[in-house]
This record gives structure tokens, C-alpha cells and sequence, in this order.
């Protein structure tokens, strides 16, 4: 028995990453990139810091700064119409996981044309688009390392998970430095999705040991640092270790895929608006508790690489603070619940039949230890509101 793993062509990782672009295009013979960011990265600068380094060697690029959170179908139209005007050899993608995303669906459709629901999964995506050259800025969606994408069909409200090596970057500029200015809320919602993929790409039913080594390391990287990085955001140690870790994560998830919180939280994110990594946090606790029967000593091995259990510690023991865990970081970072994130009750529990459906129909779940039915994804879901 083998395992596929795929990555990206060049990993530059630490301060002052993203400066070393030019060398990086250099060395995958582009020479005319378009920047695909958002509007924040243009306020903080960070776009036309690239430009000016890019001119430095004589490269000149474009921007698009279109890009939305969350993006749809129609928002990345502009950024495809743009990528076809230009005579753009590779797409620079600048930003968190949104503009990531949107980067690499504009390299597929300006390349290959068609709508993004052609791409859709199961579909797997194996022709290249333009080359993507991931610069991430939050420690977060571990997009950078993962080939999918998720763009919602406007008119459906449906999530599209889009898969294959097609939307891999082939390089990642792993720099923290650009973190340090995420605020706090971005922050504990970035940092808890990555610590989602981690913990499930290593309890997912299609973990490899490849896929365990870096989950773990990932672990190891973001149980300590979280906290810090959230109430400290200038810490670099912290920032640091975050950034790693959530590339490691997304490597991690990337060849093991993630399972029931993803499954769940997409179609609240989808419906209610709620941010990828806050709806993942809503559902971690209560998901890892339904969950821990059927891998008992995967999650004990979690809750000892996040540092809040022992080596001496038994399963039992482990997973117990595996929980505590869990609820005390949602406590400490200010993860609301549903209702205090000003969701409508009734009109979340209308929909709760709904987003069972969507949840399995994703196939996310069937990755998980414990695999449920529509009927205990909606007791999971009551719980949480
Ligand atoms: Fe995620």
C-alpha cells in the first residue's frame, strides 16, 4: 500500500520570504505575474511592497484587489477577465485563504475556460492552470499547500469543493512577518481552523503515515502558540510557530482530507455567513466528543502533541483533557455560539435537516472516525446552538 502525496515545487519558509519572489519566478521562468490580492493587503501595503520588489528586477506585474471573503462564482469573473487581457505568465496570490482561493480558480478559468461548477468535485483537476505562487498572510486555511478550492455558487448558496493538482500552488512563500498585523479575531479564527486540519487529517480515515508526521508536527507547532499569538499578536516566536504549523496542517490535510467539523461548518458558513474558521470552532468541541469513541488513542495522541496531556497520561485520561482543551481555547479566544453570533435560533434550527444533507452530500463526514447519520449530524448541530 502507497500514498500519493502532492506539494508544491518550492517552499521558501521564514521572515522575509515573500521578498525572495523575484528569485522564485526567476527559478520557474515567469517573468509578467499578476497579483490577485484584496483591498486590506492593498491598505497595509503589502501588495505594493511586492511590486517595488518586483521592479527591483526589472518585472513588472498588474493587481487585482477584487477578491471577496468567501468568494463566489460571479466575484471571480472580474479577476478572470483580468488574467485574460494581460499577456500574465503565472498569478501571484497575496492574502488569506479567500484570495487564495479566488487566485487559483481565475489561473483554471482564464487558462481553461467554462464556469466554476464545470471544475466541481468529483471532477478531479489534473490540467494545469496559469502557475500560482502562494504568499499567505494569515496562519489559517493552509491554502498555500492544498490542492482544492471552495467557491460558492451564488445562486445555490452551495459550497463547491474543487480538487486536483490543478490548484496546487507551485510555490509557497511561507513568510510569518506578514502576520503580525492580523488582528486578534482573525487570528483565533484562522489559528483554530488550522488546528482543525490537523487534528482532522490525523484522526480522517484516509490519514497515511505521511500525512500523520506532518499533523502531528502541526500540533506540536499550534497547541502552544495559539493563545499567545492571539493575545500578543506582535509575539514573532508565537506568529512564527503559528505559520508553520498552519502550513504543516494544510499539507497535512491536503493529502488526508479533513472530516466532520468541515463537513458541518461549511453549510453554516454557506447559509448564515459565518467565517470559515469560526464555524469550524463552534463545532470542534462537540464534534471531537461524538467523534472520540471511534479513535480513542488517535485523540489521545492529539491532546499529548498539543501539550495538554502527558506521555503517562492513559487514553481515557488524554481525551478527557483533549476536551477541556478544546472548550477552554473556544472560552478564551471568544468563540460565540450560533445565537450570540446573532444567528437566528428558530431559523437555525429550520435548517438544520438542510445542512445534515449538504454536510454528508460533501463526503467530508465519511472521512471521519465515526461516521454519522442525518439524524445524529442534526443532534450535533442542536447541541451547539
Ligand atoms: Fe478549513
Amino acid at each position: 500500500m502507497s500514498n500519493q502525496i502532492i506539494l508544491p515545487r518550492i517552499l521558501q519558509v521564514g521572515e522575509g520570504a515573500s521578498q525572495e519572489l523575484p528569485t522564485i519566478l526567476t527559478s520557474l521562468g515567469c517573468k509578467r505575474p499578476l497579483i490577485i490580492t484584496d483591498k486590506v493587503m492593498v491598505e497595509l501595503g503589502y501588495a505594493s511592497a511586492l511590486q517595488d520588489v518586483l521592479a527591483r528586477h526589472s518585472m513588472g506585474t498588474d493587481v487585482f484587489d477584487d477578491t471577496v471573503p468567501e468568494p463566489t462564482a460571479a466575484s471571480i469573473q472580474a479577476g478572470v477577465q483580468k488574467a485574460r487581457a494581460g499577456d500574465y505568465d503565472c498569478v501571484v496570490a497575496l492574502g488569506g485563504g479567500s484570495p487564495i482561493d479566488s487566485a487559483k480558480a481565475i489561473a483554471i478559468l482564464a487558462r481553461h475556460g467554462g464556469t466554476m461548477r464545470d471544475y466541481k468535485f468529483p471532477r478531479i483537476v489534473n490540467e494545469p492552470g496559469l502557475p500560482v505562487i502562494a504568499i499567505p498572510t494569515t496562519a489559517g486555511t493552509g491554502s498555500e499547500v492544498t490542492r482544492f478550492t471552495i467557491i460558492t455558487d451564488e445562486t445555490s448558496d452551495e459550497k463547491m469543493l474543487c480538487v486536483g493538482v490543478a490548484f496546487m500552488p507551485v510555490a509557497a512563500l511561507v513568510d510569518y512577518s506578514l502576520t503580525l498585523s492580523a488582528p486578534p479575531r482573525i487570528t483565533a479564527d484562522t489559528g483554530i481552523d488550522a488546528l482543525t486540519h490537523a487534528i482532522e487529517a490525523y484522526v480522517s480515515q484516509k490519514a497515511n503515515p505521511y500525512s500523520d508526521s506532518q499533523a502531528l508536527a502541526a500540533m506540536r507547532l499550534i497547541g502552544p502558540n495559539l493563545r499567545q499569538a492571539f493575545h500578543d499578536g506582535r509575539d514573532k516566536k508565537a506568529r512564527e510557530a503559528m505559520m508553520l504549523g498552519s502550513t504543516l496542517a494544510g499539507v497535512a490535510f491536503s493529502n488526508a482530507s479533513v472530516a466532520l467539523v468541515h463537513g458541518m461548518s461549511r453549510p453554516i458558513g454557506a447559509a448564515f455567513h459565518v467565517p470559515h474558521g469560526l464555524s469550524n470552532a463552534m463545532l470542534l468541541p462537540t464534534v471531537t466528543a461524538f467523534s472520540i469513541p471511534a479513535a480513542p488513542a488517535r485523540y489521545a495522541d492529539c491532546a499529548r502533541a498539543m501539550g495538554v496531556a502527558t506521555a503517562q497520561d492513559d487514553t481515557d485520561t488524554a481525551n478527557r483533557k483533549l476536551l477541556d482543551e478544546l472548550n477552554s481555547l473556544n472560552d478564551e479566544l471568544q468563540v460565540p455560539t450560533p445565537v450570540q453570533f446573532g444567528i437566528d435560533r428558530q431559523r437555525f434550527i429550520d435548517l438544520m435537516p438542510t445542512m445534515a444533507e449538504q454536510a454528508l452530500a460533501s463526503g467530508s463526514p465519511n472521512n471521519n472516525p465515526r461516521v454519522p447519520s442525518a439524524d445524529e449530524i442534526v443532534g450535533l448541530y442542536q447541541q451547539i446552538c
